[in-house]
């Protein structure tokens, strides 16, 4: 029977399926060795060298575990998806190979009585003296041996081994411990340790049976060690760079419990907020006519819509609430102010001072949040407000005092604060999308995609964009000034 011909061209992409390849070909390089049977060391050398004029990398890594038989060599390590790791190994989806040698330009496996030296697809087998245990030598494109001594030290410093792990000739030590169990699910383990580095954010490490798969940054002030005890092919996405997404939406609301607990020690600044008092959005609107059925009545865009009726709503709830001393929104609605800056909220942008601009923004934000609601048949009541922030456009917060709020930022902002403000928002047709589109990657976080990874971009693509998209028509009108027909 015939074959498929792979030719390098496949292989040359298998750098593009993971985050970082640096990382990975360390992470699974290192598996494979911990992994197999009886290892108690690892070498590792990394030389950089020039060929035919131009830059290479030999890397080497050697094992003394038991080593391959040449059914295992042939038919699982030189064949595309072939695995011989049993259920609870870290492995078996049998797709490393491709980052470990296949996708560079050249291999050279030694295990047992056997060598390989291959290209590719392409390979030769031969018999040699007695190796105890598995060296492989790959010659990689370009001068890496400062990125790959790096992710050595990330995944020494990630991880839990017993055995000894040298690199370039230091001794890397594997100890990291979890710190303490926080939560248990039929899938892992979750430990909560004090920050590494407690300058940044707090840090989630998902491992399986100590060894580290990959992380990221939470906002917590914690880091957050996940071992996960199911087999890897079940939890974990094939790059190993991320989970599936059930596990992670299991994940993400535990850190987002912790993020709350600890939310003030997250932020850069310690934002300000303000409160100004009105009702809540949402489309539960009770009987009557109140601030949330105006606002519905303007997303219906009726245009005669007085706006002066929201003045007028405002101020006769304005007594009840001045005795807490928070001032009343002009708006009708609850309007939130975060300010990251040290100064005072700029003139004109209190929903009781409001400048044109900042009503516009204001109003045209709201309306698209209300109207999302409307499409996403959304319950939950929530706020909307302004963000003075030199890094945000926008942002969904939760907590325990405000609930959930919708922030916009009305400014573009360095770091000198608003001083030296532009106004984002020119309402031109780009800012208008862009607004848009901002509001629906918030409603990705409030639907639960609290990081900007795999799920939260297939989420938006696949259910939120197609349905702004949809609504255009409807959410152009958003824009308009209420007053105006
Ligand atoms: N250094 C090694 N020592 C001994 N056996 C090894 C070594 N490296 C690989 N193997 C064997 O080769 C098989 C295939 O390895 P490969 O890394 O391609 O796949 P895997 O580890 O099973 O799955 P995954 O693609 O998820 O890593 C392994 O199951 C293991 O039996
Ligand atoms: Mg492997």
């Amino acid at each position: 029977m015939a074959h498929i011909t792979i030719g390098p061209e496949f292989f040359a992409k298998a750098k593009n399926d993971y985050g970082c390849w640096q990382w990975a070909i360390v992470r699974e390089f290192m598996q494979n060795c911990m992994d197999a049977p009886r290892t108690s060391s690892i070498e590792v050398g990394i030389e950089e060298k020039v060929i035919d004029g131009h830059d290479k990398t030999v890397l080497t890594v050697a094992n003394n575990g038991e080593p391959m038989s040449r059914d295992v060599l042939v038919d699982k390590l030189l064949a595309l998806g072939g695995s011989a790791k049993a259920a609870g190994s870290v492995g078996g989806f049998g797709k490393a190979k491709e980052i470990l040698y296949f996708c560079h330009d050249s291999y050279q496996i030694e295990t047992g009585t056997f060598a390989v030296l291959g290209r590719g697809a392409e390979y030769e087998i031969d018999e040699i003296p007695m190796l105890k245990g598995t060296r492989s030598t790959v010659v990689i494109d370009g001068a890496v041996k400062a990125s790959l001594i790096a992710m050595f030290d990330r995944f020494a410093d990630e991880c839990y081994w017993q055995g000894s792990l040298t690199v370039d000739g230091t001794r890397l030590h594997c100890k990291r411990d979890v710190g303490e169990n926080v939560r248990t699910y039929d899938w892992g383990e979750v430990f909560a340790a004090d920050m590494e580095s407690p300058e940044d954010d707090g840090r989630l490490l998902v491992r399986i049976d100590g060894k580290p798969m990959f992380r990221r940054s939470i906002r917590a002030a914690k880091d957050v060690i996940v071992e996960l005890s199911q087999d890897s092919v079940i939890v974990l996405q094939s790059s190993r760079d991320s989970m599936k997404y059930q596990y992670q939406q299991e994940l993400n609301c535990f850190i987002e419990e912790i993020a709350i607990d600890t939310s003030s020690s997250l932020r850069r600044k310690d934002p300000e907020v303000t409160v100004y008092a009105g009702d809540k959005l949402g489309l539960t609107i009770p009987d009557g006519v109140d601030a949330r059925a105006e606002m519905a009545f303007l997303i219906e865009h009726l245009p005669k819509a007085d706006f002066r009726r929201q003045v007028a709503i405002a101020a006769s709830s304005s007594q009840q609430v001045k005795a807490t001393a928070v001032r009343v929104s002009s708006l009708g609605h609850e309007f939130i102010l975060k300010n990251s800056f040290k100064g005072a909220t700029p003139m004109g942008y209190a929903p009781d001072e409001f400048n044109r601009y900042a009503r516009s923004v204001a109003l045209s934000w709201t309306r698209i949040m209300l109207l999302i609601w409307k499409l996403f048949d959304e319950q939950l009541d929530f706020s909307v407000g302004f963000i003075f922030d030199p890094d945000r456009v926008a942002e969904y917060d939760r907590d325990a005092v405000n609930g959930r709020v919708f922030y916009i930022n009305p400014f573009e902002t360095g770091e000198e604060g608003y001083e030296k403000r532009i106004s984002r928002w020119s309402l031109t047709t780009r800012h208008k999308w862009e607004m848009l589109a901002t509001a629906g990657h918030e409603y990705c976080h409030y639907a639960g995609f609290d990081y900007h990874d795999e799920s939260f971009t297939s989420y938006y693509t696949l259910k939120v964009e197609p349905v702004l998209h949809h609504h255009s028509a409807e959410f152009a009108k958003c824009f308009k000034n209420p007053r105006s027909k």
